[in-house]
């Protein structure tokens, strides 16, 4: 299959290209697009056999769950069993934006969505081409990250690309996401909600709006809540070690000497994020065996990047 890319606008996102794409949502075809934090790989989500290509095209597990996208609140609607009070708080203060939550399923939404689990992840994404495709489909979008399953994810049109041309009909090139990391996921289909998987939208942030939640769950429990935390993740080929110091940096040089390391630092967290898929992508273009990057101590959005970069070393 050839893979087209379509440039659009992500400022006024054309409606004649918004059209071709939701033309081949339709059609029961995948569509990849950009949204706030990375690209997506967007099917119908009421469709089961479209969204059964996208577990195929990713080789991501059956049991993996998928986030539904939508454009308002409305379309929720239908696809929930009831919004908790809290949960309707969350989605007034943080959608659209990355947060992605969960709630009861209603019958509507298939299992293939949902991993088998009668829970369902869903999200309204901060970015107008996103937005524009999922109202002009008519439908809520399942879309996971448009990267190879174990890959880092897709931060622009090329990464979708080079991880699954021949694979999918169209990817809409909006330029470069503006986030970077994956969205927060929160778990509110039980008393006390608990985020699954830390983003841009903070613990603190939440606790604002709802109160106290539980302690982050982590990656390593035998059972996971959240099935995509037991599978490694973000990983490049190249070894990636965190280090806390410039001694510790020296001392990795000097213990592999026919090794080419290359060493990641950024000025700000906001850029960490942006750019480190990019870069893990970028050196093993390059040939790098192990890649070097410096911890972060920042509790915010620090907490998430770390989080990822944890996975990436095979923490
Ligand atoms: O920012 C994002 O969330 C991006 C963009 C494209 O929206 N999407 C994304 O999707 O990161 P994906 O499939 O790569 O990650 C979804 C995560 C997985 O860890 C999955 O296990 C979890 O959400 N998840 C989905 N449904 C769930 C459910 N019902 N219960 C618990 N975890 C769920
Ligand atoms: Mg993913």
């Amino acid at each position: 299959m050839e893979t087209k890319i379509l440039k659009i606008d992500s400022k006024k996102p054309q409606k004649s290209k918004i059209n071709v794409a939701a033309n081949i949502i339709k059609n029961s075809q995948l569509v990849a697009f950009p949204t706030e934090t990375v690209y997506g790989l967007g099917a119908n989500g009421l469709d089961k056999k479209a969204v059964k290509k996208i577990f195929i095209a990713k080789g991501r597990p059956q049991d993996n769950p998928l986030i539904l996208h939508v454009c308002n609140q409305e379309q929720i609607k239908t696809l929930v069993k009831e919004i908790p009070i809290k949960a309707k708080k969350l989605m007034d203060k943080f959608w659209p934006g990355p947060l992605t939550i969960i709630f009861k399923k209603s019958k509507i939404v298939p299992k293939i969505i949902t991993g088998n689990l009668n829970t369902v992840a869903i999200r309204m994404p901060k970015n107008k081409i996103a937005l524009e495709l999922i109202k002009e489909s008519g439908y809520p979008l399942a879309a996971p990250s448009a990267n190879l399953s174990g890959k880092p994810s897709p931060t622009s049109a090329k990464h979708v690309f080079d991880d699954l041309k021949g694979k999918i009909p169209l990817i809409m090139d909006g330029g470069k996401v503006e986030i970077g990391i994956e969205s927060t996921v929160i778990d509110m289909t039980s008393k006390i909600p608990q985020i699954l998987r830390p983003g841009k939208i903070t613990k603190k942030r939440i606790e604002k709006i709802i109160g106290k939640i539980k302690k982050t769950a982590f990656l390593k429990t035998k059972k996971p809540k959240s099935p995509g935390m037991k599978y490694k993740h973000y990983s490049p080929k190249a070894k990636v070690i965190i280090i806390n110091s410039l001694k510790e940096k020296k001392e990795i040089i000097l213990k592999y000497p026919q090794k080419k390391i290359k060493f990641l630092k950024y000025e700000s967290v906001i850029k960490m994020a942006k750019n480190m898929f990019n870069d893990f992508r970028l050196c093993d273009q390059k040939g790098y065996d192990i890649i070097l990057v410096k911890e972060i101590k920042d509790k915010e959005f620090g907490f998430a990047i770390m989080d990822r970069l944890k996975k990436a070393s095979g923490k």
